[in-house]
C-alpha cells in the first residue's frame, strides 16, 4: 500500500507550533513578527498564493502587509517598495512574489531585500551559507519537502536522492538539504541523458520542473518516496468538461500511475504545496528572532 503523505496535516500542525511561538514572543519579548508580501501584476494563481500568505500571518498573529503593485511597475519603482519594506522595523520578513513580470529583474530586488529579511532564502548570502553548511534562511518549498520526507522515512543516511529540477527557489535548495542529511544526491534537468533511468534508481524522487504529470510510473522505483513539488494547471480528462473550459491543478509526476509502485507519495493538491506557506511563517519568526537577538 503506497503511503499518501499528507502535506496539509503536517502544515497545520507547523502553524499551530508557529501560532505558539508568535504569541510566546509577543508575551515575552514584546516582539511581533511582522511580514511583507509583493505581488506586481495580477497572475491568478500568484494572486491566490499572495492572499494565503497574508491570511495564515494574520491568523498566526503576526504583524502582516501585502503590497500589490500593477503589472507595468517599473524597476525603479519596484526596488524603491522593496528598499522602504526593508527599512521598516515592524517587518521582519520581506517575500516579492515569482514570477515577476517579464521586463523585470529579480536579482537586484532581492539584494534590496537584504540577506536577514530574506525568508525566501533567495539571496546569495543564504544561498552561500546553506552551501557552506552554516545557518541560514532557506527556501520554504525546500524546507517543507525536507520535513515531509524525514517524517515519511526517518533516516535519509546513504539513501540515494534524485532531484529533478534546478531551480533556486526548489531543485538547488533541495539537493543541498538531502546531501546534508547524508544522501546521496544526483541533480537532473531538461539537458540530462536518458532521464527514467536515472529516476528509476531514486530512494527519494523529487520532481520540481513545472511540466504537468512529466514523471512516468515505470520511471519510479518500487517503494521510492515520491515528491511532488509541481502545481500545474490543465484541462479536467473528461472531454466534455474539458470543452466547458474546465480546469484542474495536477503534479509533475503522473500520479495515478505512480500510485501502483511508489511506497510513499505526496499528493497535488495537499501535498508540498500547504508545507511552503508553514515554512514561510516559521522562516519570519527565525527571521524575527535573529534580528532582535533571540536564540533561535
Ligand atoms: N513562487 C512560487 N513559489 C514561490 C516561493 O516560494 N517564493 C516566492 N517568492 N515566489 C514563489
Amino acid at each position: 500500500m503506497t503511503k499518501i503523505i499528507e502535506g496539509n496535516v503536517h502544515a497545520e500542525r507547523l502553524r499551530a507550533e508557529v501560532t505558539g511561538e508568535v504569541a510566546r514572543l509577543q508575551a515575552e519579548h514584546d516582539l511581533q513578527p511582522g511580514l511583507a508580501v509583493v505581488l506586481v501584476g495580477d497572475d491568478p494563481a500568484s494572486q491566490a498564493y499572495v492572499k494565503s500568505k497574508g491570511e495564515q500571518s494574520t491568523a498566526a498573529g503576526m504583524y502582516s502587509v501585502t503590497h500589490l503593485l500593477p503589472g507595468d511597475t517599473s524597476q525603479e519603482t519596484l526596488m524603491a517598495r522593496v528598499t522602504e519594506l526593508a527599512a521598516d522595523p515592524r517587518l521582519h520578513g520581506i517575500l516579492v512574489q515569482l514570477p515577476l513580470p517579464k521586463h523585470l529583474d529579480e536579482k537586484p530586488v532581492i539584494a534590496a531585500i537584504g540577506p536577514d529579511k530574506d525568508v525566501d532564502g533567495l539571496h546569495v548570502v543564504n544561498a552561500g551559507r546553506l552551501v557552506a553548511g552554516l545557518p541560514a534562511l532557506v527556501a520554504c518549498t525546500p524546507t517543507g519537502c525536507l520535513v515531509l520526507i524525514k517524517a515519511t522515512l526517518g533516516d535519509l543516511t546513504g539513501k540515494h536522492a534524485v532531484v529533478v529540477g534546478r531551480s533556486l527557489l526548489v531543485g538547488k535548495p533541495i539537493a543541498q538539504l538531502l546531501l546534508a542529511e547524508d544522501c546521496t544526491v544526483t541533480m537532473a534537468h531538461s539537458k540530462t541523458v536518458d532521464l527514467p533511468s536515472i529516476c528509476r534508481t531514486a530512494d527519494i524522487l523529487v520532481a520540481a520542473v513545472g511540466k504537468p504529470r512529466m514523471i512516468r510510473g515505470d520511471w519510479i522505483k518500487p517503494g521510492a518516496c515520491v515528491i511532488d513539488v509541481g502545481i500545474n494547471r490543465v484541462p479536467f480528462d473528461n472531454p466534455e468538461q474539458a470543452a466547458l473550459g474546465k480546469t484542474k491543478i495536477v503534479g509533475d509526476v503522473n500520479y495515478k500511475e505512480a500510485l501502483e509502485v511508489a511506497g510513499s507519495i505526496t499528493p497535488v493538491p495537499k501535498g508540498v504545496g500547504p508545507m511552503t506557506v508553514a515554512v514561510l511563517l516559521q522562516n519570519t519568526v527565525k527571521a524575527a528572532k535573529l534580528q532582535a537577538g533571540i536564540a533561535v
